[in-house]
């Protein structure tokens, strides 16, 4: 891999974005409060979507705040230069994102009552929803076919890398009462439950009209619509200019892109590598 990236415990990261040395700092000296509120996710697992979500519940299903400020200030990213400095500047937000995996997040996790929703997704879509994007993305390796990003992808060759052991080491905290583990798939079969779901979690509780409210402004077209959840402020300096974080929103897409071929390869590693996890324990399978 080029020097488009930079490596930290066997894991790549843009290096247009990420440091080791905040990465290391992070883990080692990040000290969680009890009041943070963390949205965790290996990228394209649909973290922006529940982003959008705990910001509109904070805020009542009122969008103002989700339509006038960018969401990476509204949950900044603690492992990026920018986010970090944000999290550590005088105001600490509430809300605080991260595609870190397990063994890379802040060792004082465990010591604090911090919160943590863990999205996950069918590794198959979340593989070609990062084909396109990080394709769009100007700093990263671009693969030339979806064959060639089936490889990286396998290996944990692309940004953030192995989903598997992103899921496998994330997954080992379930059941914990500060850790809360959404699904996109559940996300898109029952939106208002799942709303539901994280309130509970987060200890808030809406009126019908502000969980409609929620549910309206969090949708696929409403995010679409919003330049400050689009991404699209990001263009030209990030993304692609014909880039939204927003591609299709659908689960089961990978279905349209992978030959009979490569989704079975995918299955042989995906068998190997989840070897071991309880069954019934992901929606996709
Ligand atoms: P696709 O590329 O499959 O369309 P992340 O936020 O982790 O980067 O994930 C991006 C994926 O979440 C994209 O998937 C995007 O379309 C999808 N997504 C974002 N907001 C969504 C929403 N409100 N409803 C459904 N899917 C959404």
């Amino acid at each position: 891999m080029s020097d488009q990236y930079v490596w930290f415990e066997g894991v790549p990261f843009p290096s247009k974005y990420l440091k080791c040395e905040i990465i290391k700092e992070v883990r080692d000296k990040f000290v969680l409060q009890d009041e943070d509120i963390f949205t965790v996710a290996y990228p394209k697992s649909g973290i922006n979507w529940v982003i959008e979500i705990v910001c509109l519940i904070n805020s009542k299903g009122d969008p103002k705040w989700s339509q006038s400020v960018p969401i990476w200030y509204r949950s900044p990213w603690i492992e990026t230069k920018d986010g970090n400095e944000l999290i550590n500047g005088k105001e600490r937000p509430m809300f605080i994102s991260s595609h870190l995996p397990f063994h890379l997040f802040p060792k004082s996790f465990f010591s604090s009552k911090a919160k943590v929703i863990y999205v996950i997704r069918n590794p198959r879509d979340v593989l070609v929803s990062g084909f396109y994007f990080w394709n769009a993305y100007l700093h990263t390796q671009k693969a030339e076919s979806l064959e060639q990003y089936l490889h990286w992808f396998l290996q944990g060759l692309v940004p953030w890398g192995s989903w598997f052991e992103h899921v496998r080491g994330w997954m080992s905290l379930r059941g914990r009462e500060n850790f809360l583990v959404l699904s996109y798939e559940e996300l898109q079969k029952d939106i208002r439950g799942s709303i539901q779901k994280i309130c509970q979690f987060l200890g808030k509780s809406l009126d019908l009209k502000s969980l409609d409210l929620v549910v309206k402004y969090s949708s696929f077209q409403s995010m679409k619509e919003n330049k400050m959840s689009n991404y699209s402020l990001l263009h030209h300096t990030y993304l692609d200019p014909n880039t939204l974080i927003t591609r299709k929103g659908v689960s089961g897409d990978w279905k349209n892109h992978f030959t009979v071929a490569q989704a079975e390869v995918f299955d042989k590693v995906y068998q190997e590598k989840m070897l071991g996890c309880p069954p019934g324990l992901f929606p996709w399978e």
